[in-house]
């Protein structure tokens, strides 16, 4: 199979791609160039797709499958399918659980279909038009090639080359052991899903021409025993799970979720309906649920090789960590 992957550099354009190669599939990858290398065996084609017409450069050429994972942009999956959605034999975008209209509860009822989004959104209204996006994305790719179509829906996605570095998060800090500040939230759901399993599934359903719209996530789980199987895992002997309230948490100036100062997988009564979906849909089309072993150790030789004491998009530093211990009431998990 001809297989263009639109990334390939980085998470889960990365795994497609190299699950792509070790199948034996001609695989070209379309990037910068910039994040890191294709994987080996992958061509790169290096294209700006925020340059006008720079996806061009591949129009005339011929794709049984294409994977596009385009993040925040519709314009570049306008271009994508302007350059090779006409000969393309299968095209798979991937999407998010966040095009759901009310992120608190599990639903199916999508957003109303969009007007086309402005081209420059400020960085800090990302969050806000990230769902809203991805529809209107998700609507160009139908509206292209819809019999053609696979719109994968992921929740978080965990494993290998995690750029957000959340799940890395309670990984590395399990691994170094102490006393390890958690949320006092055990029976929060909390869903995640690994990026072998679903870049697997992805290539899968590319050979076997699968179309639909699926949401693609794991099963529910609760944080407390995710968290505790991951200390399992990896937390040298002696390690102390502190759990404080979560209003002391918010007290304190701490955020749940992701980003600086936070606590990540730690989700906002706001965020429940992301971390709830129903995806039996998804396993019966067959994604797997990779056995929690195998992404914790992928995790960790992620951390280890981008360093552990590295400056993180997602979680505490040791020494925000150490002052809300010395702070906060806590108890023992
Ligand atoms: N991470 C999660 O937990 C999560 C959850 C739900 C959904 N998703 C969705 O999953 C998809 C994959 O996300 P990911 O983080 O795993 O991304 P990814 O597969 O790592 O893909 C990012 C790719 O985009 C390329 N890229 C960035 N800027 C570019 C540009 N200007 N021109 C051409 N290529 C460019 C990067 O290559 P270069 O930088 O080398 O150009 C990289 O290969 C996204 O659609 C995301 O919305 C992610």
């Amino acid at each position: 199979m001809r297989l263009l992957v639109l990334g390939g550099t980085e998470f889960l354009s990365q795994a497609v791609a190299a699950d792509g190669v070790r199948r034996g599939h001609d695989v070209v990858c379309a990037a910068r160039g910039v994040t890191g290398p294709v994987p080996e065996g992958a061509r790169l084609v290096k294209v700006d797709r925020d340059a006008p017409g720079s996806v061009d450069v591949l129009a005339g050429e011929r794709f049984d499958a294409v994977v596009d994972v385009a993040k925040m942009s519709y314009p570049w999956v306008r271009d994508a399918l302007a350059a090779v959605g006409a000969t393309a034999g299968h095209w798979t975008f991937v999407s998010t659980v966040n095009v759901y209209a009310d992120t608190a509860t599990a639903t199916d009822e999508l957003l109303e279909p969009l007007a086309e989004p402005p081209a420059e959104i400020p960085d800090d209204k990302l969050a806000e038009v990230y769902g809203a996006i991805k529809v209107a994305s998700e609507n160009a790719v139908r509206d292209a090639v819809g019999d053609r179509a696979f719109i994968v829906r992921p929740g978080l996605i965990t494993g290998a080359r995690d750029a957000t570095d959340r799940f890395g998060y309670w990984v590395a800090r399990f691994a170094r052991g102490g006393r390890v500040l958690v949320p006092d939230e055990p029976a929060q759901p909390i869903q995640h899903v690994d990026v072998v399993a679903l870049a697997k599934w992805i290539v899968d359903s590319a050979e076997q021409r699968t179309t639909g719209t699926f949401d693609a996530t794991g099963p529910v789980l609760e944080l407390g025993d995710l968290l505790r199987e991951v200390a399992a895992l990896v937390a040298p002997e002696g390690t102390e799970l502190a759990a404080v309230a979560p209003a002391d948490l918010t007290g304190a100036g701490v955020n749940p979720w992701s980003g600086p100062k936070s606590l990540p997988f730690w989700a906002p009564k706001t965020h429940y309906g992301v971390v709830t979906r129903d995806a039996s849909a998804a396993w019966g089309a067959g994604l797997g649920i990779r056995p929690l072993g195998g992404t914790v150790q992928d995790a960790l030789d992620t951390e280890r090789r981008l360093g552990t004491d590295r400056e993180r998009k997602a979680g505490l530093t040791p020494g925000q960590e150490a002052a809300l211990l010395a702070d906060l009431p806590q108890r023992a998990w």
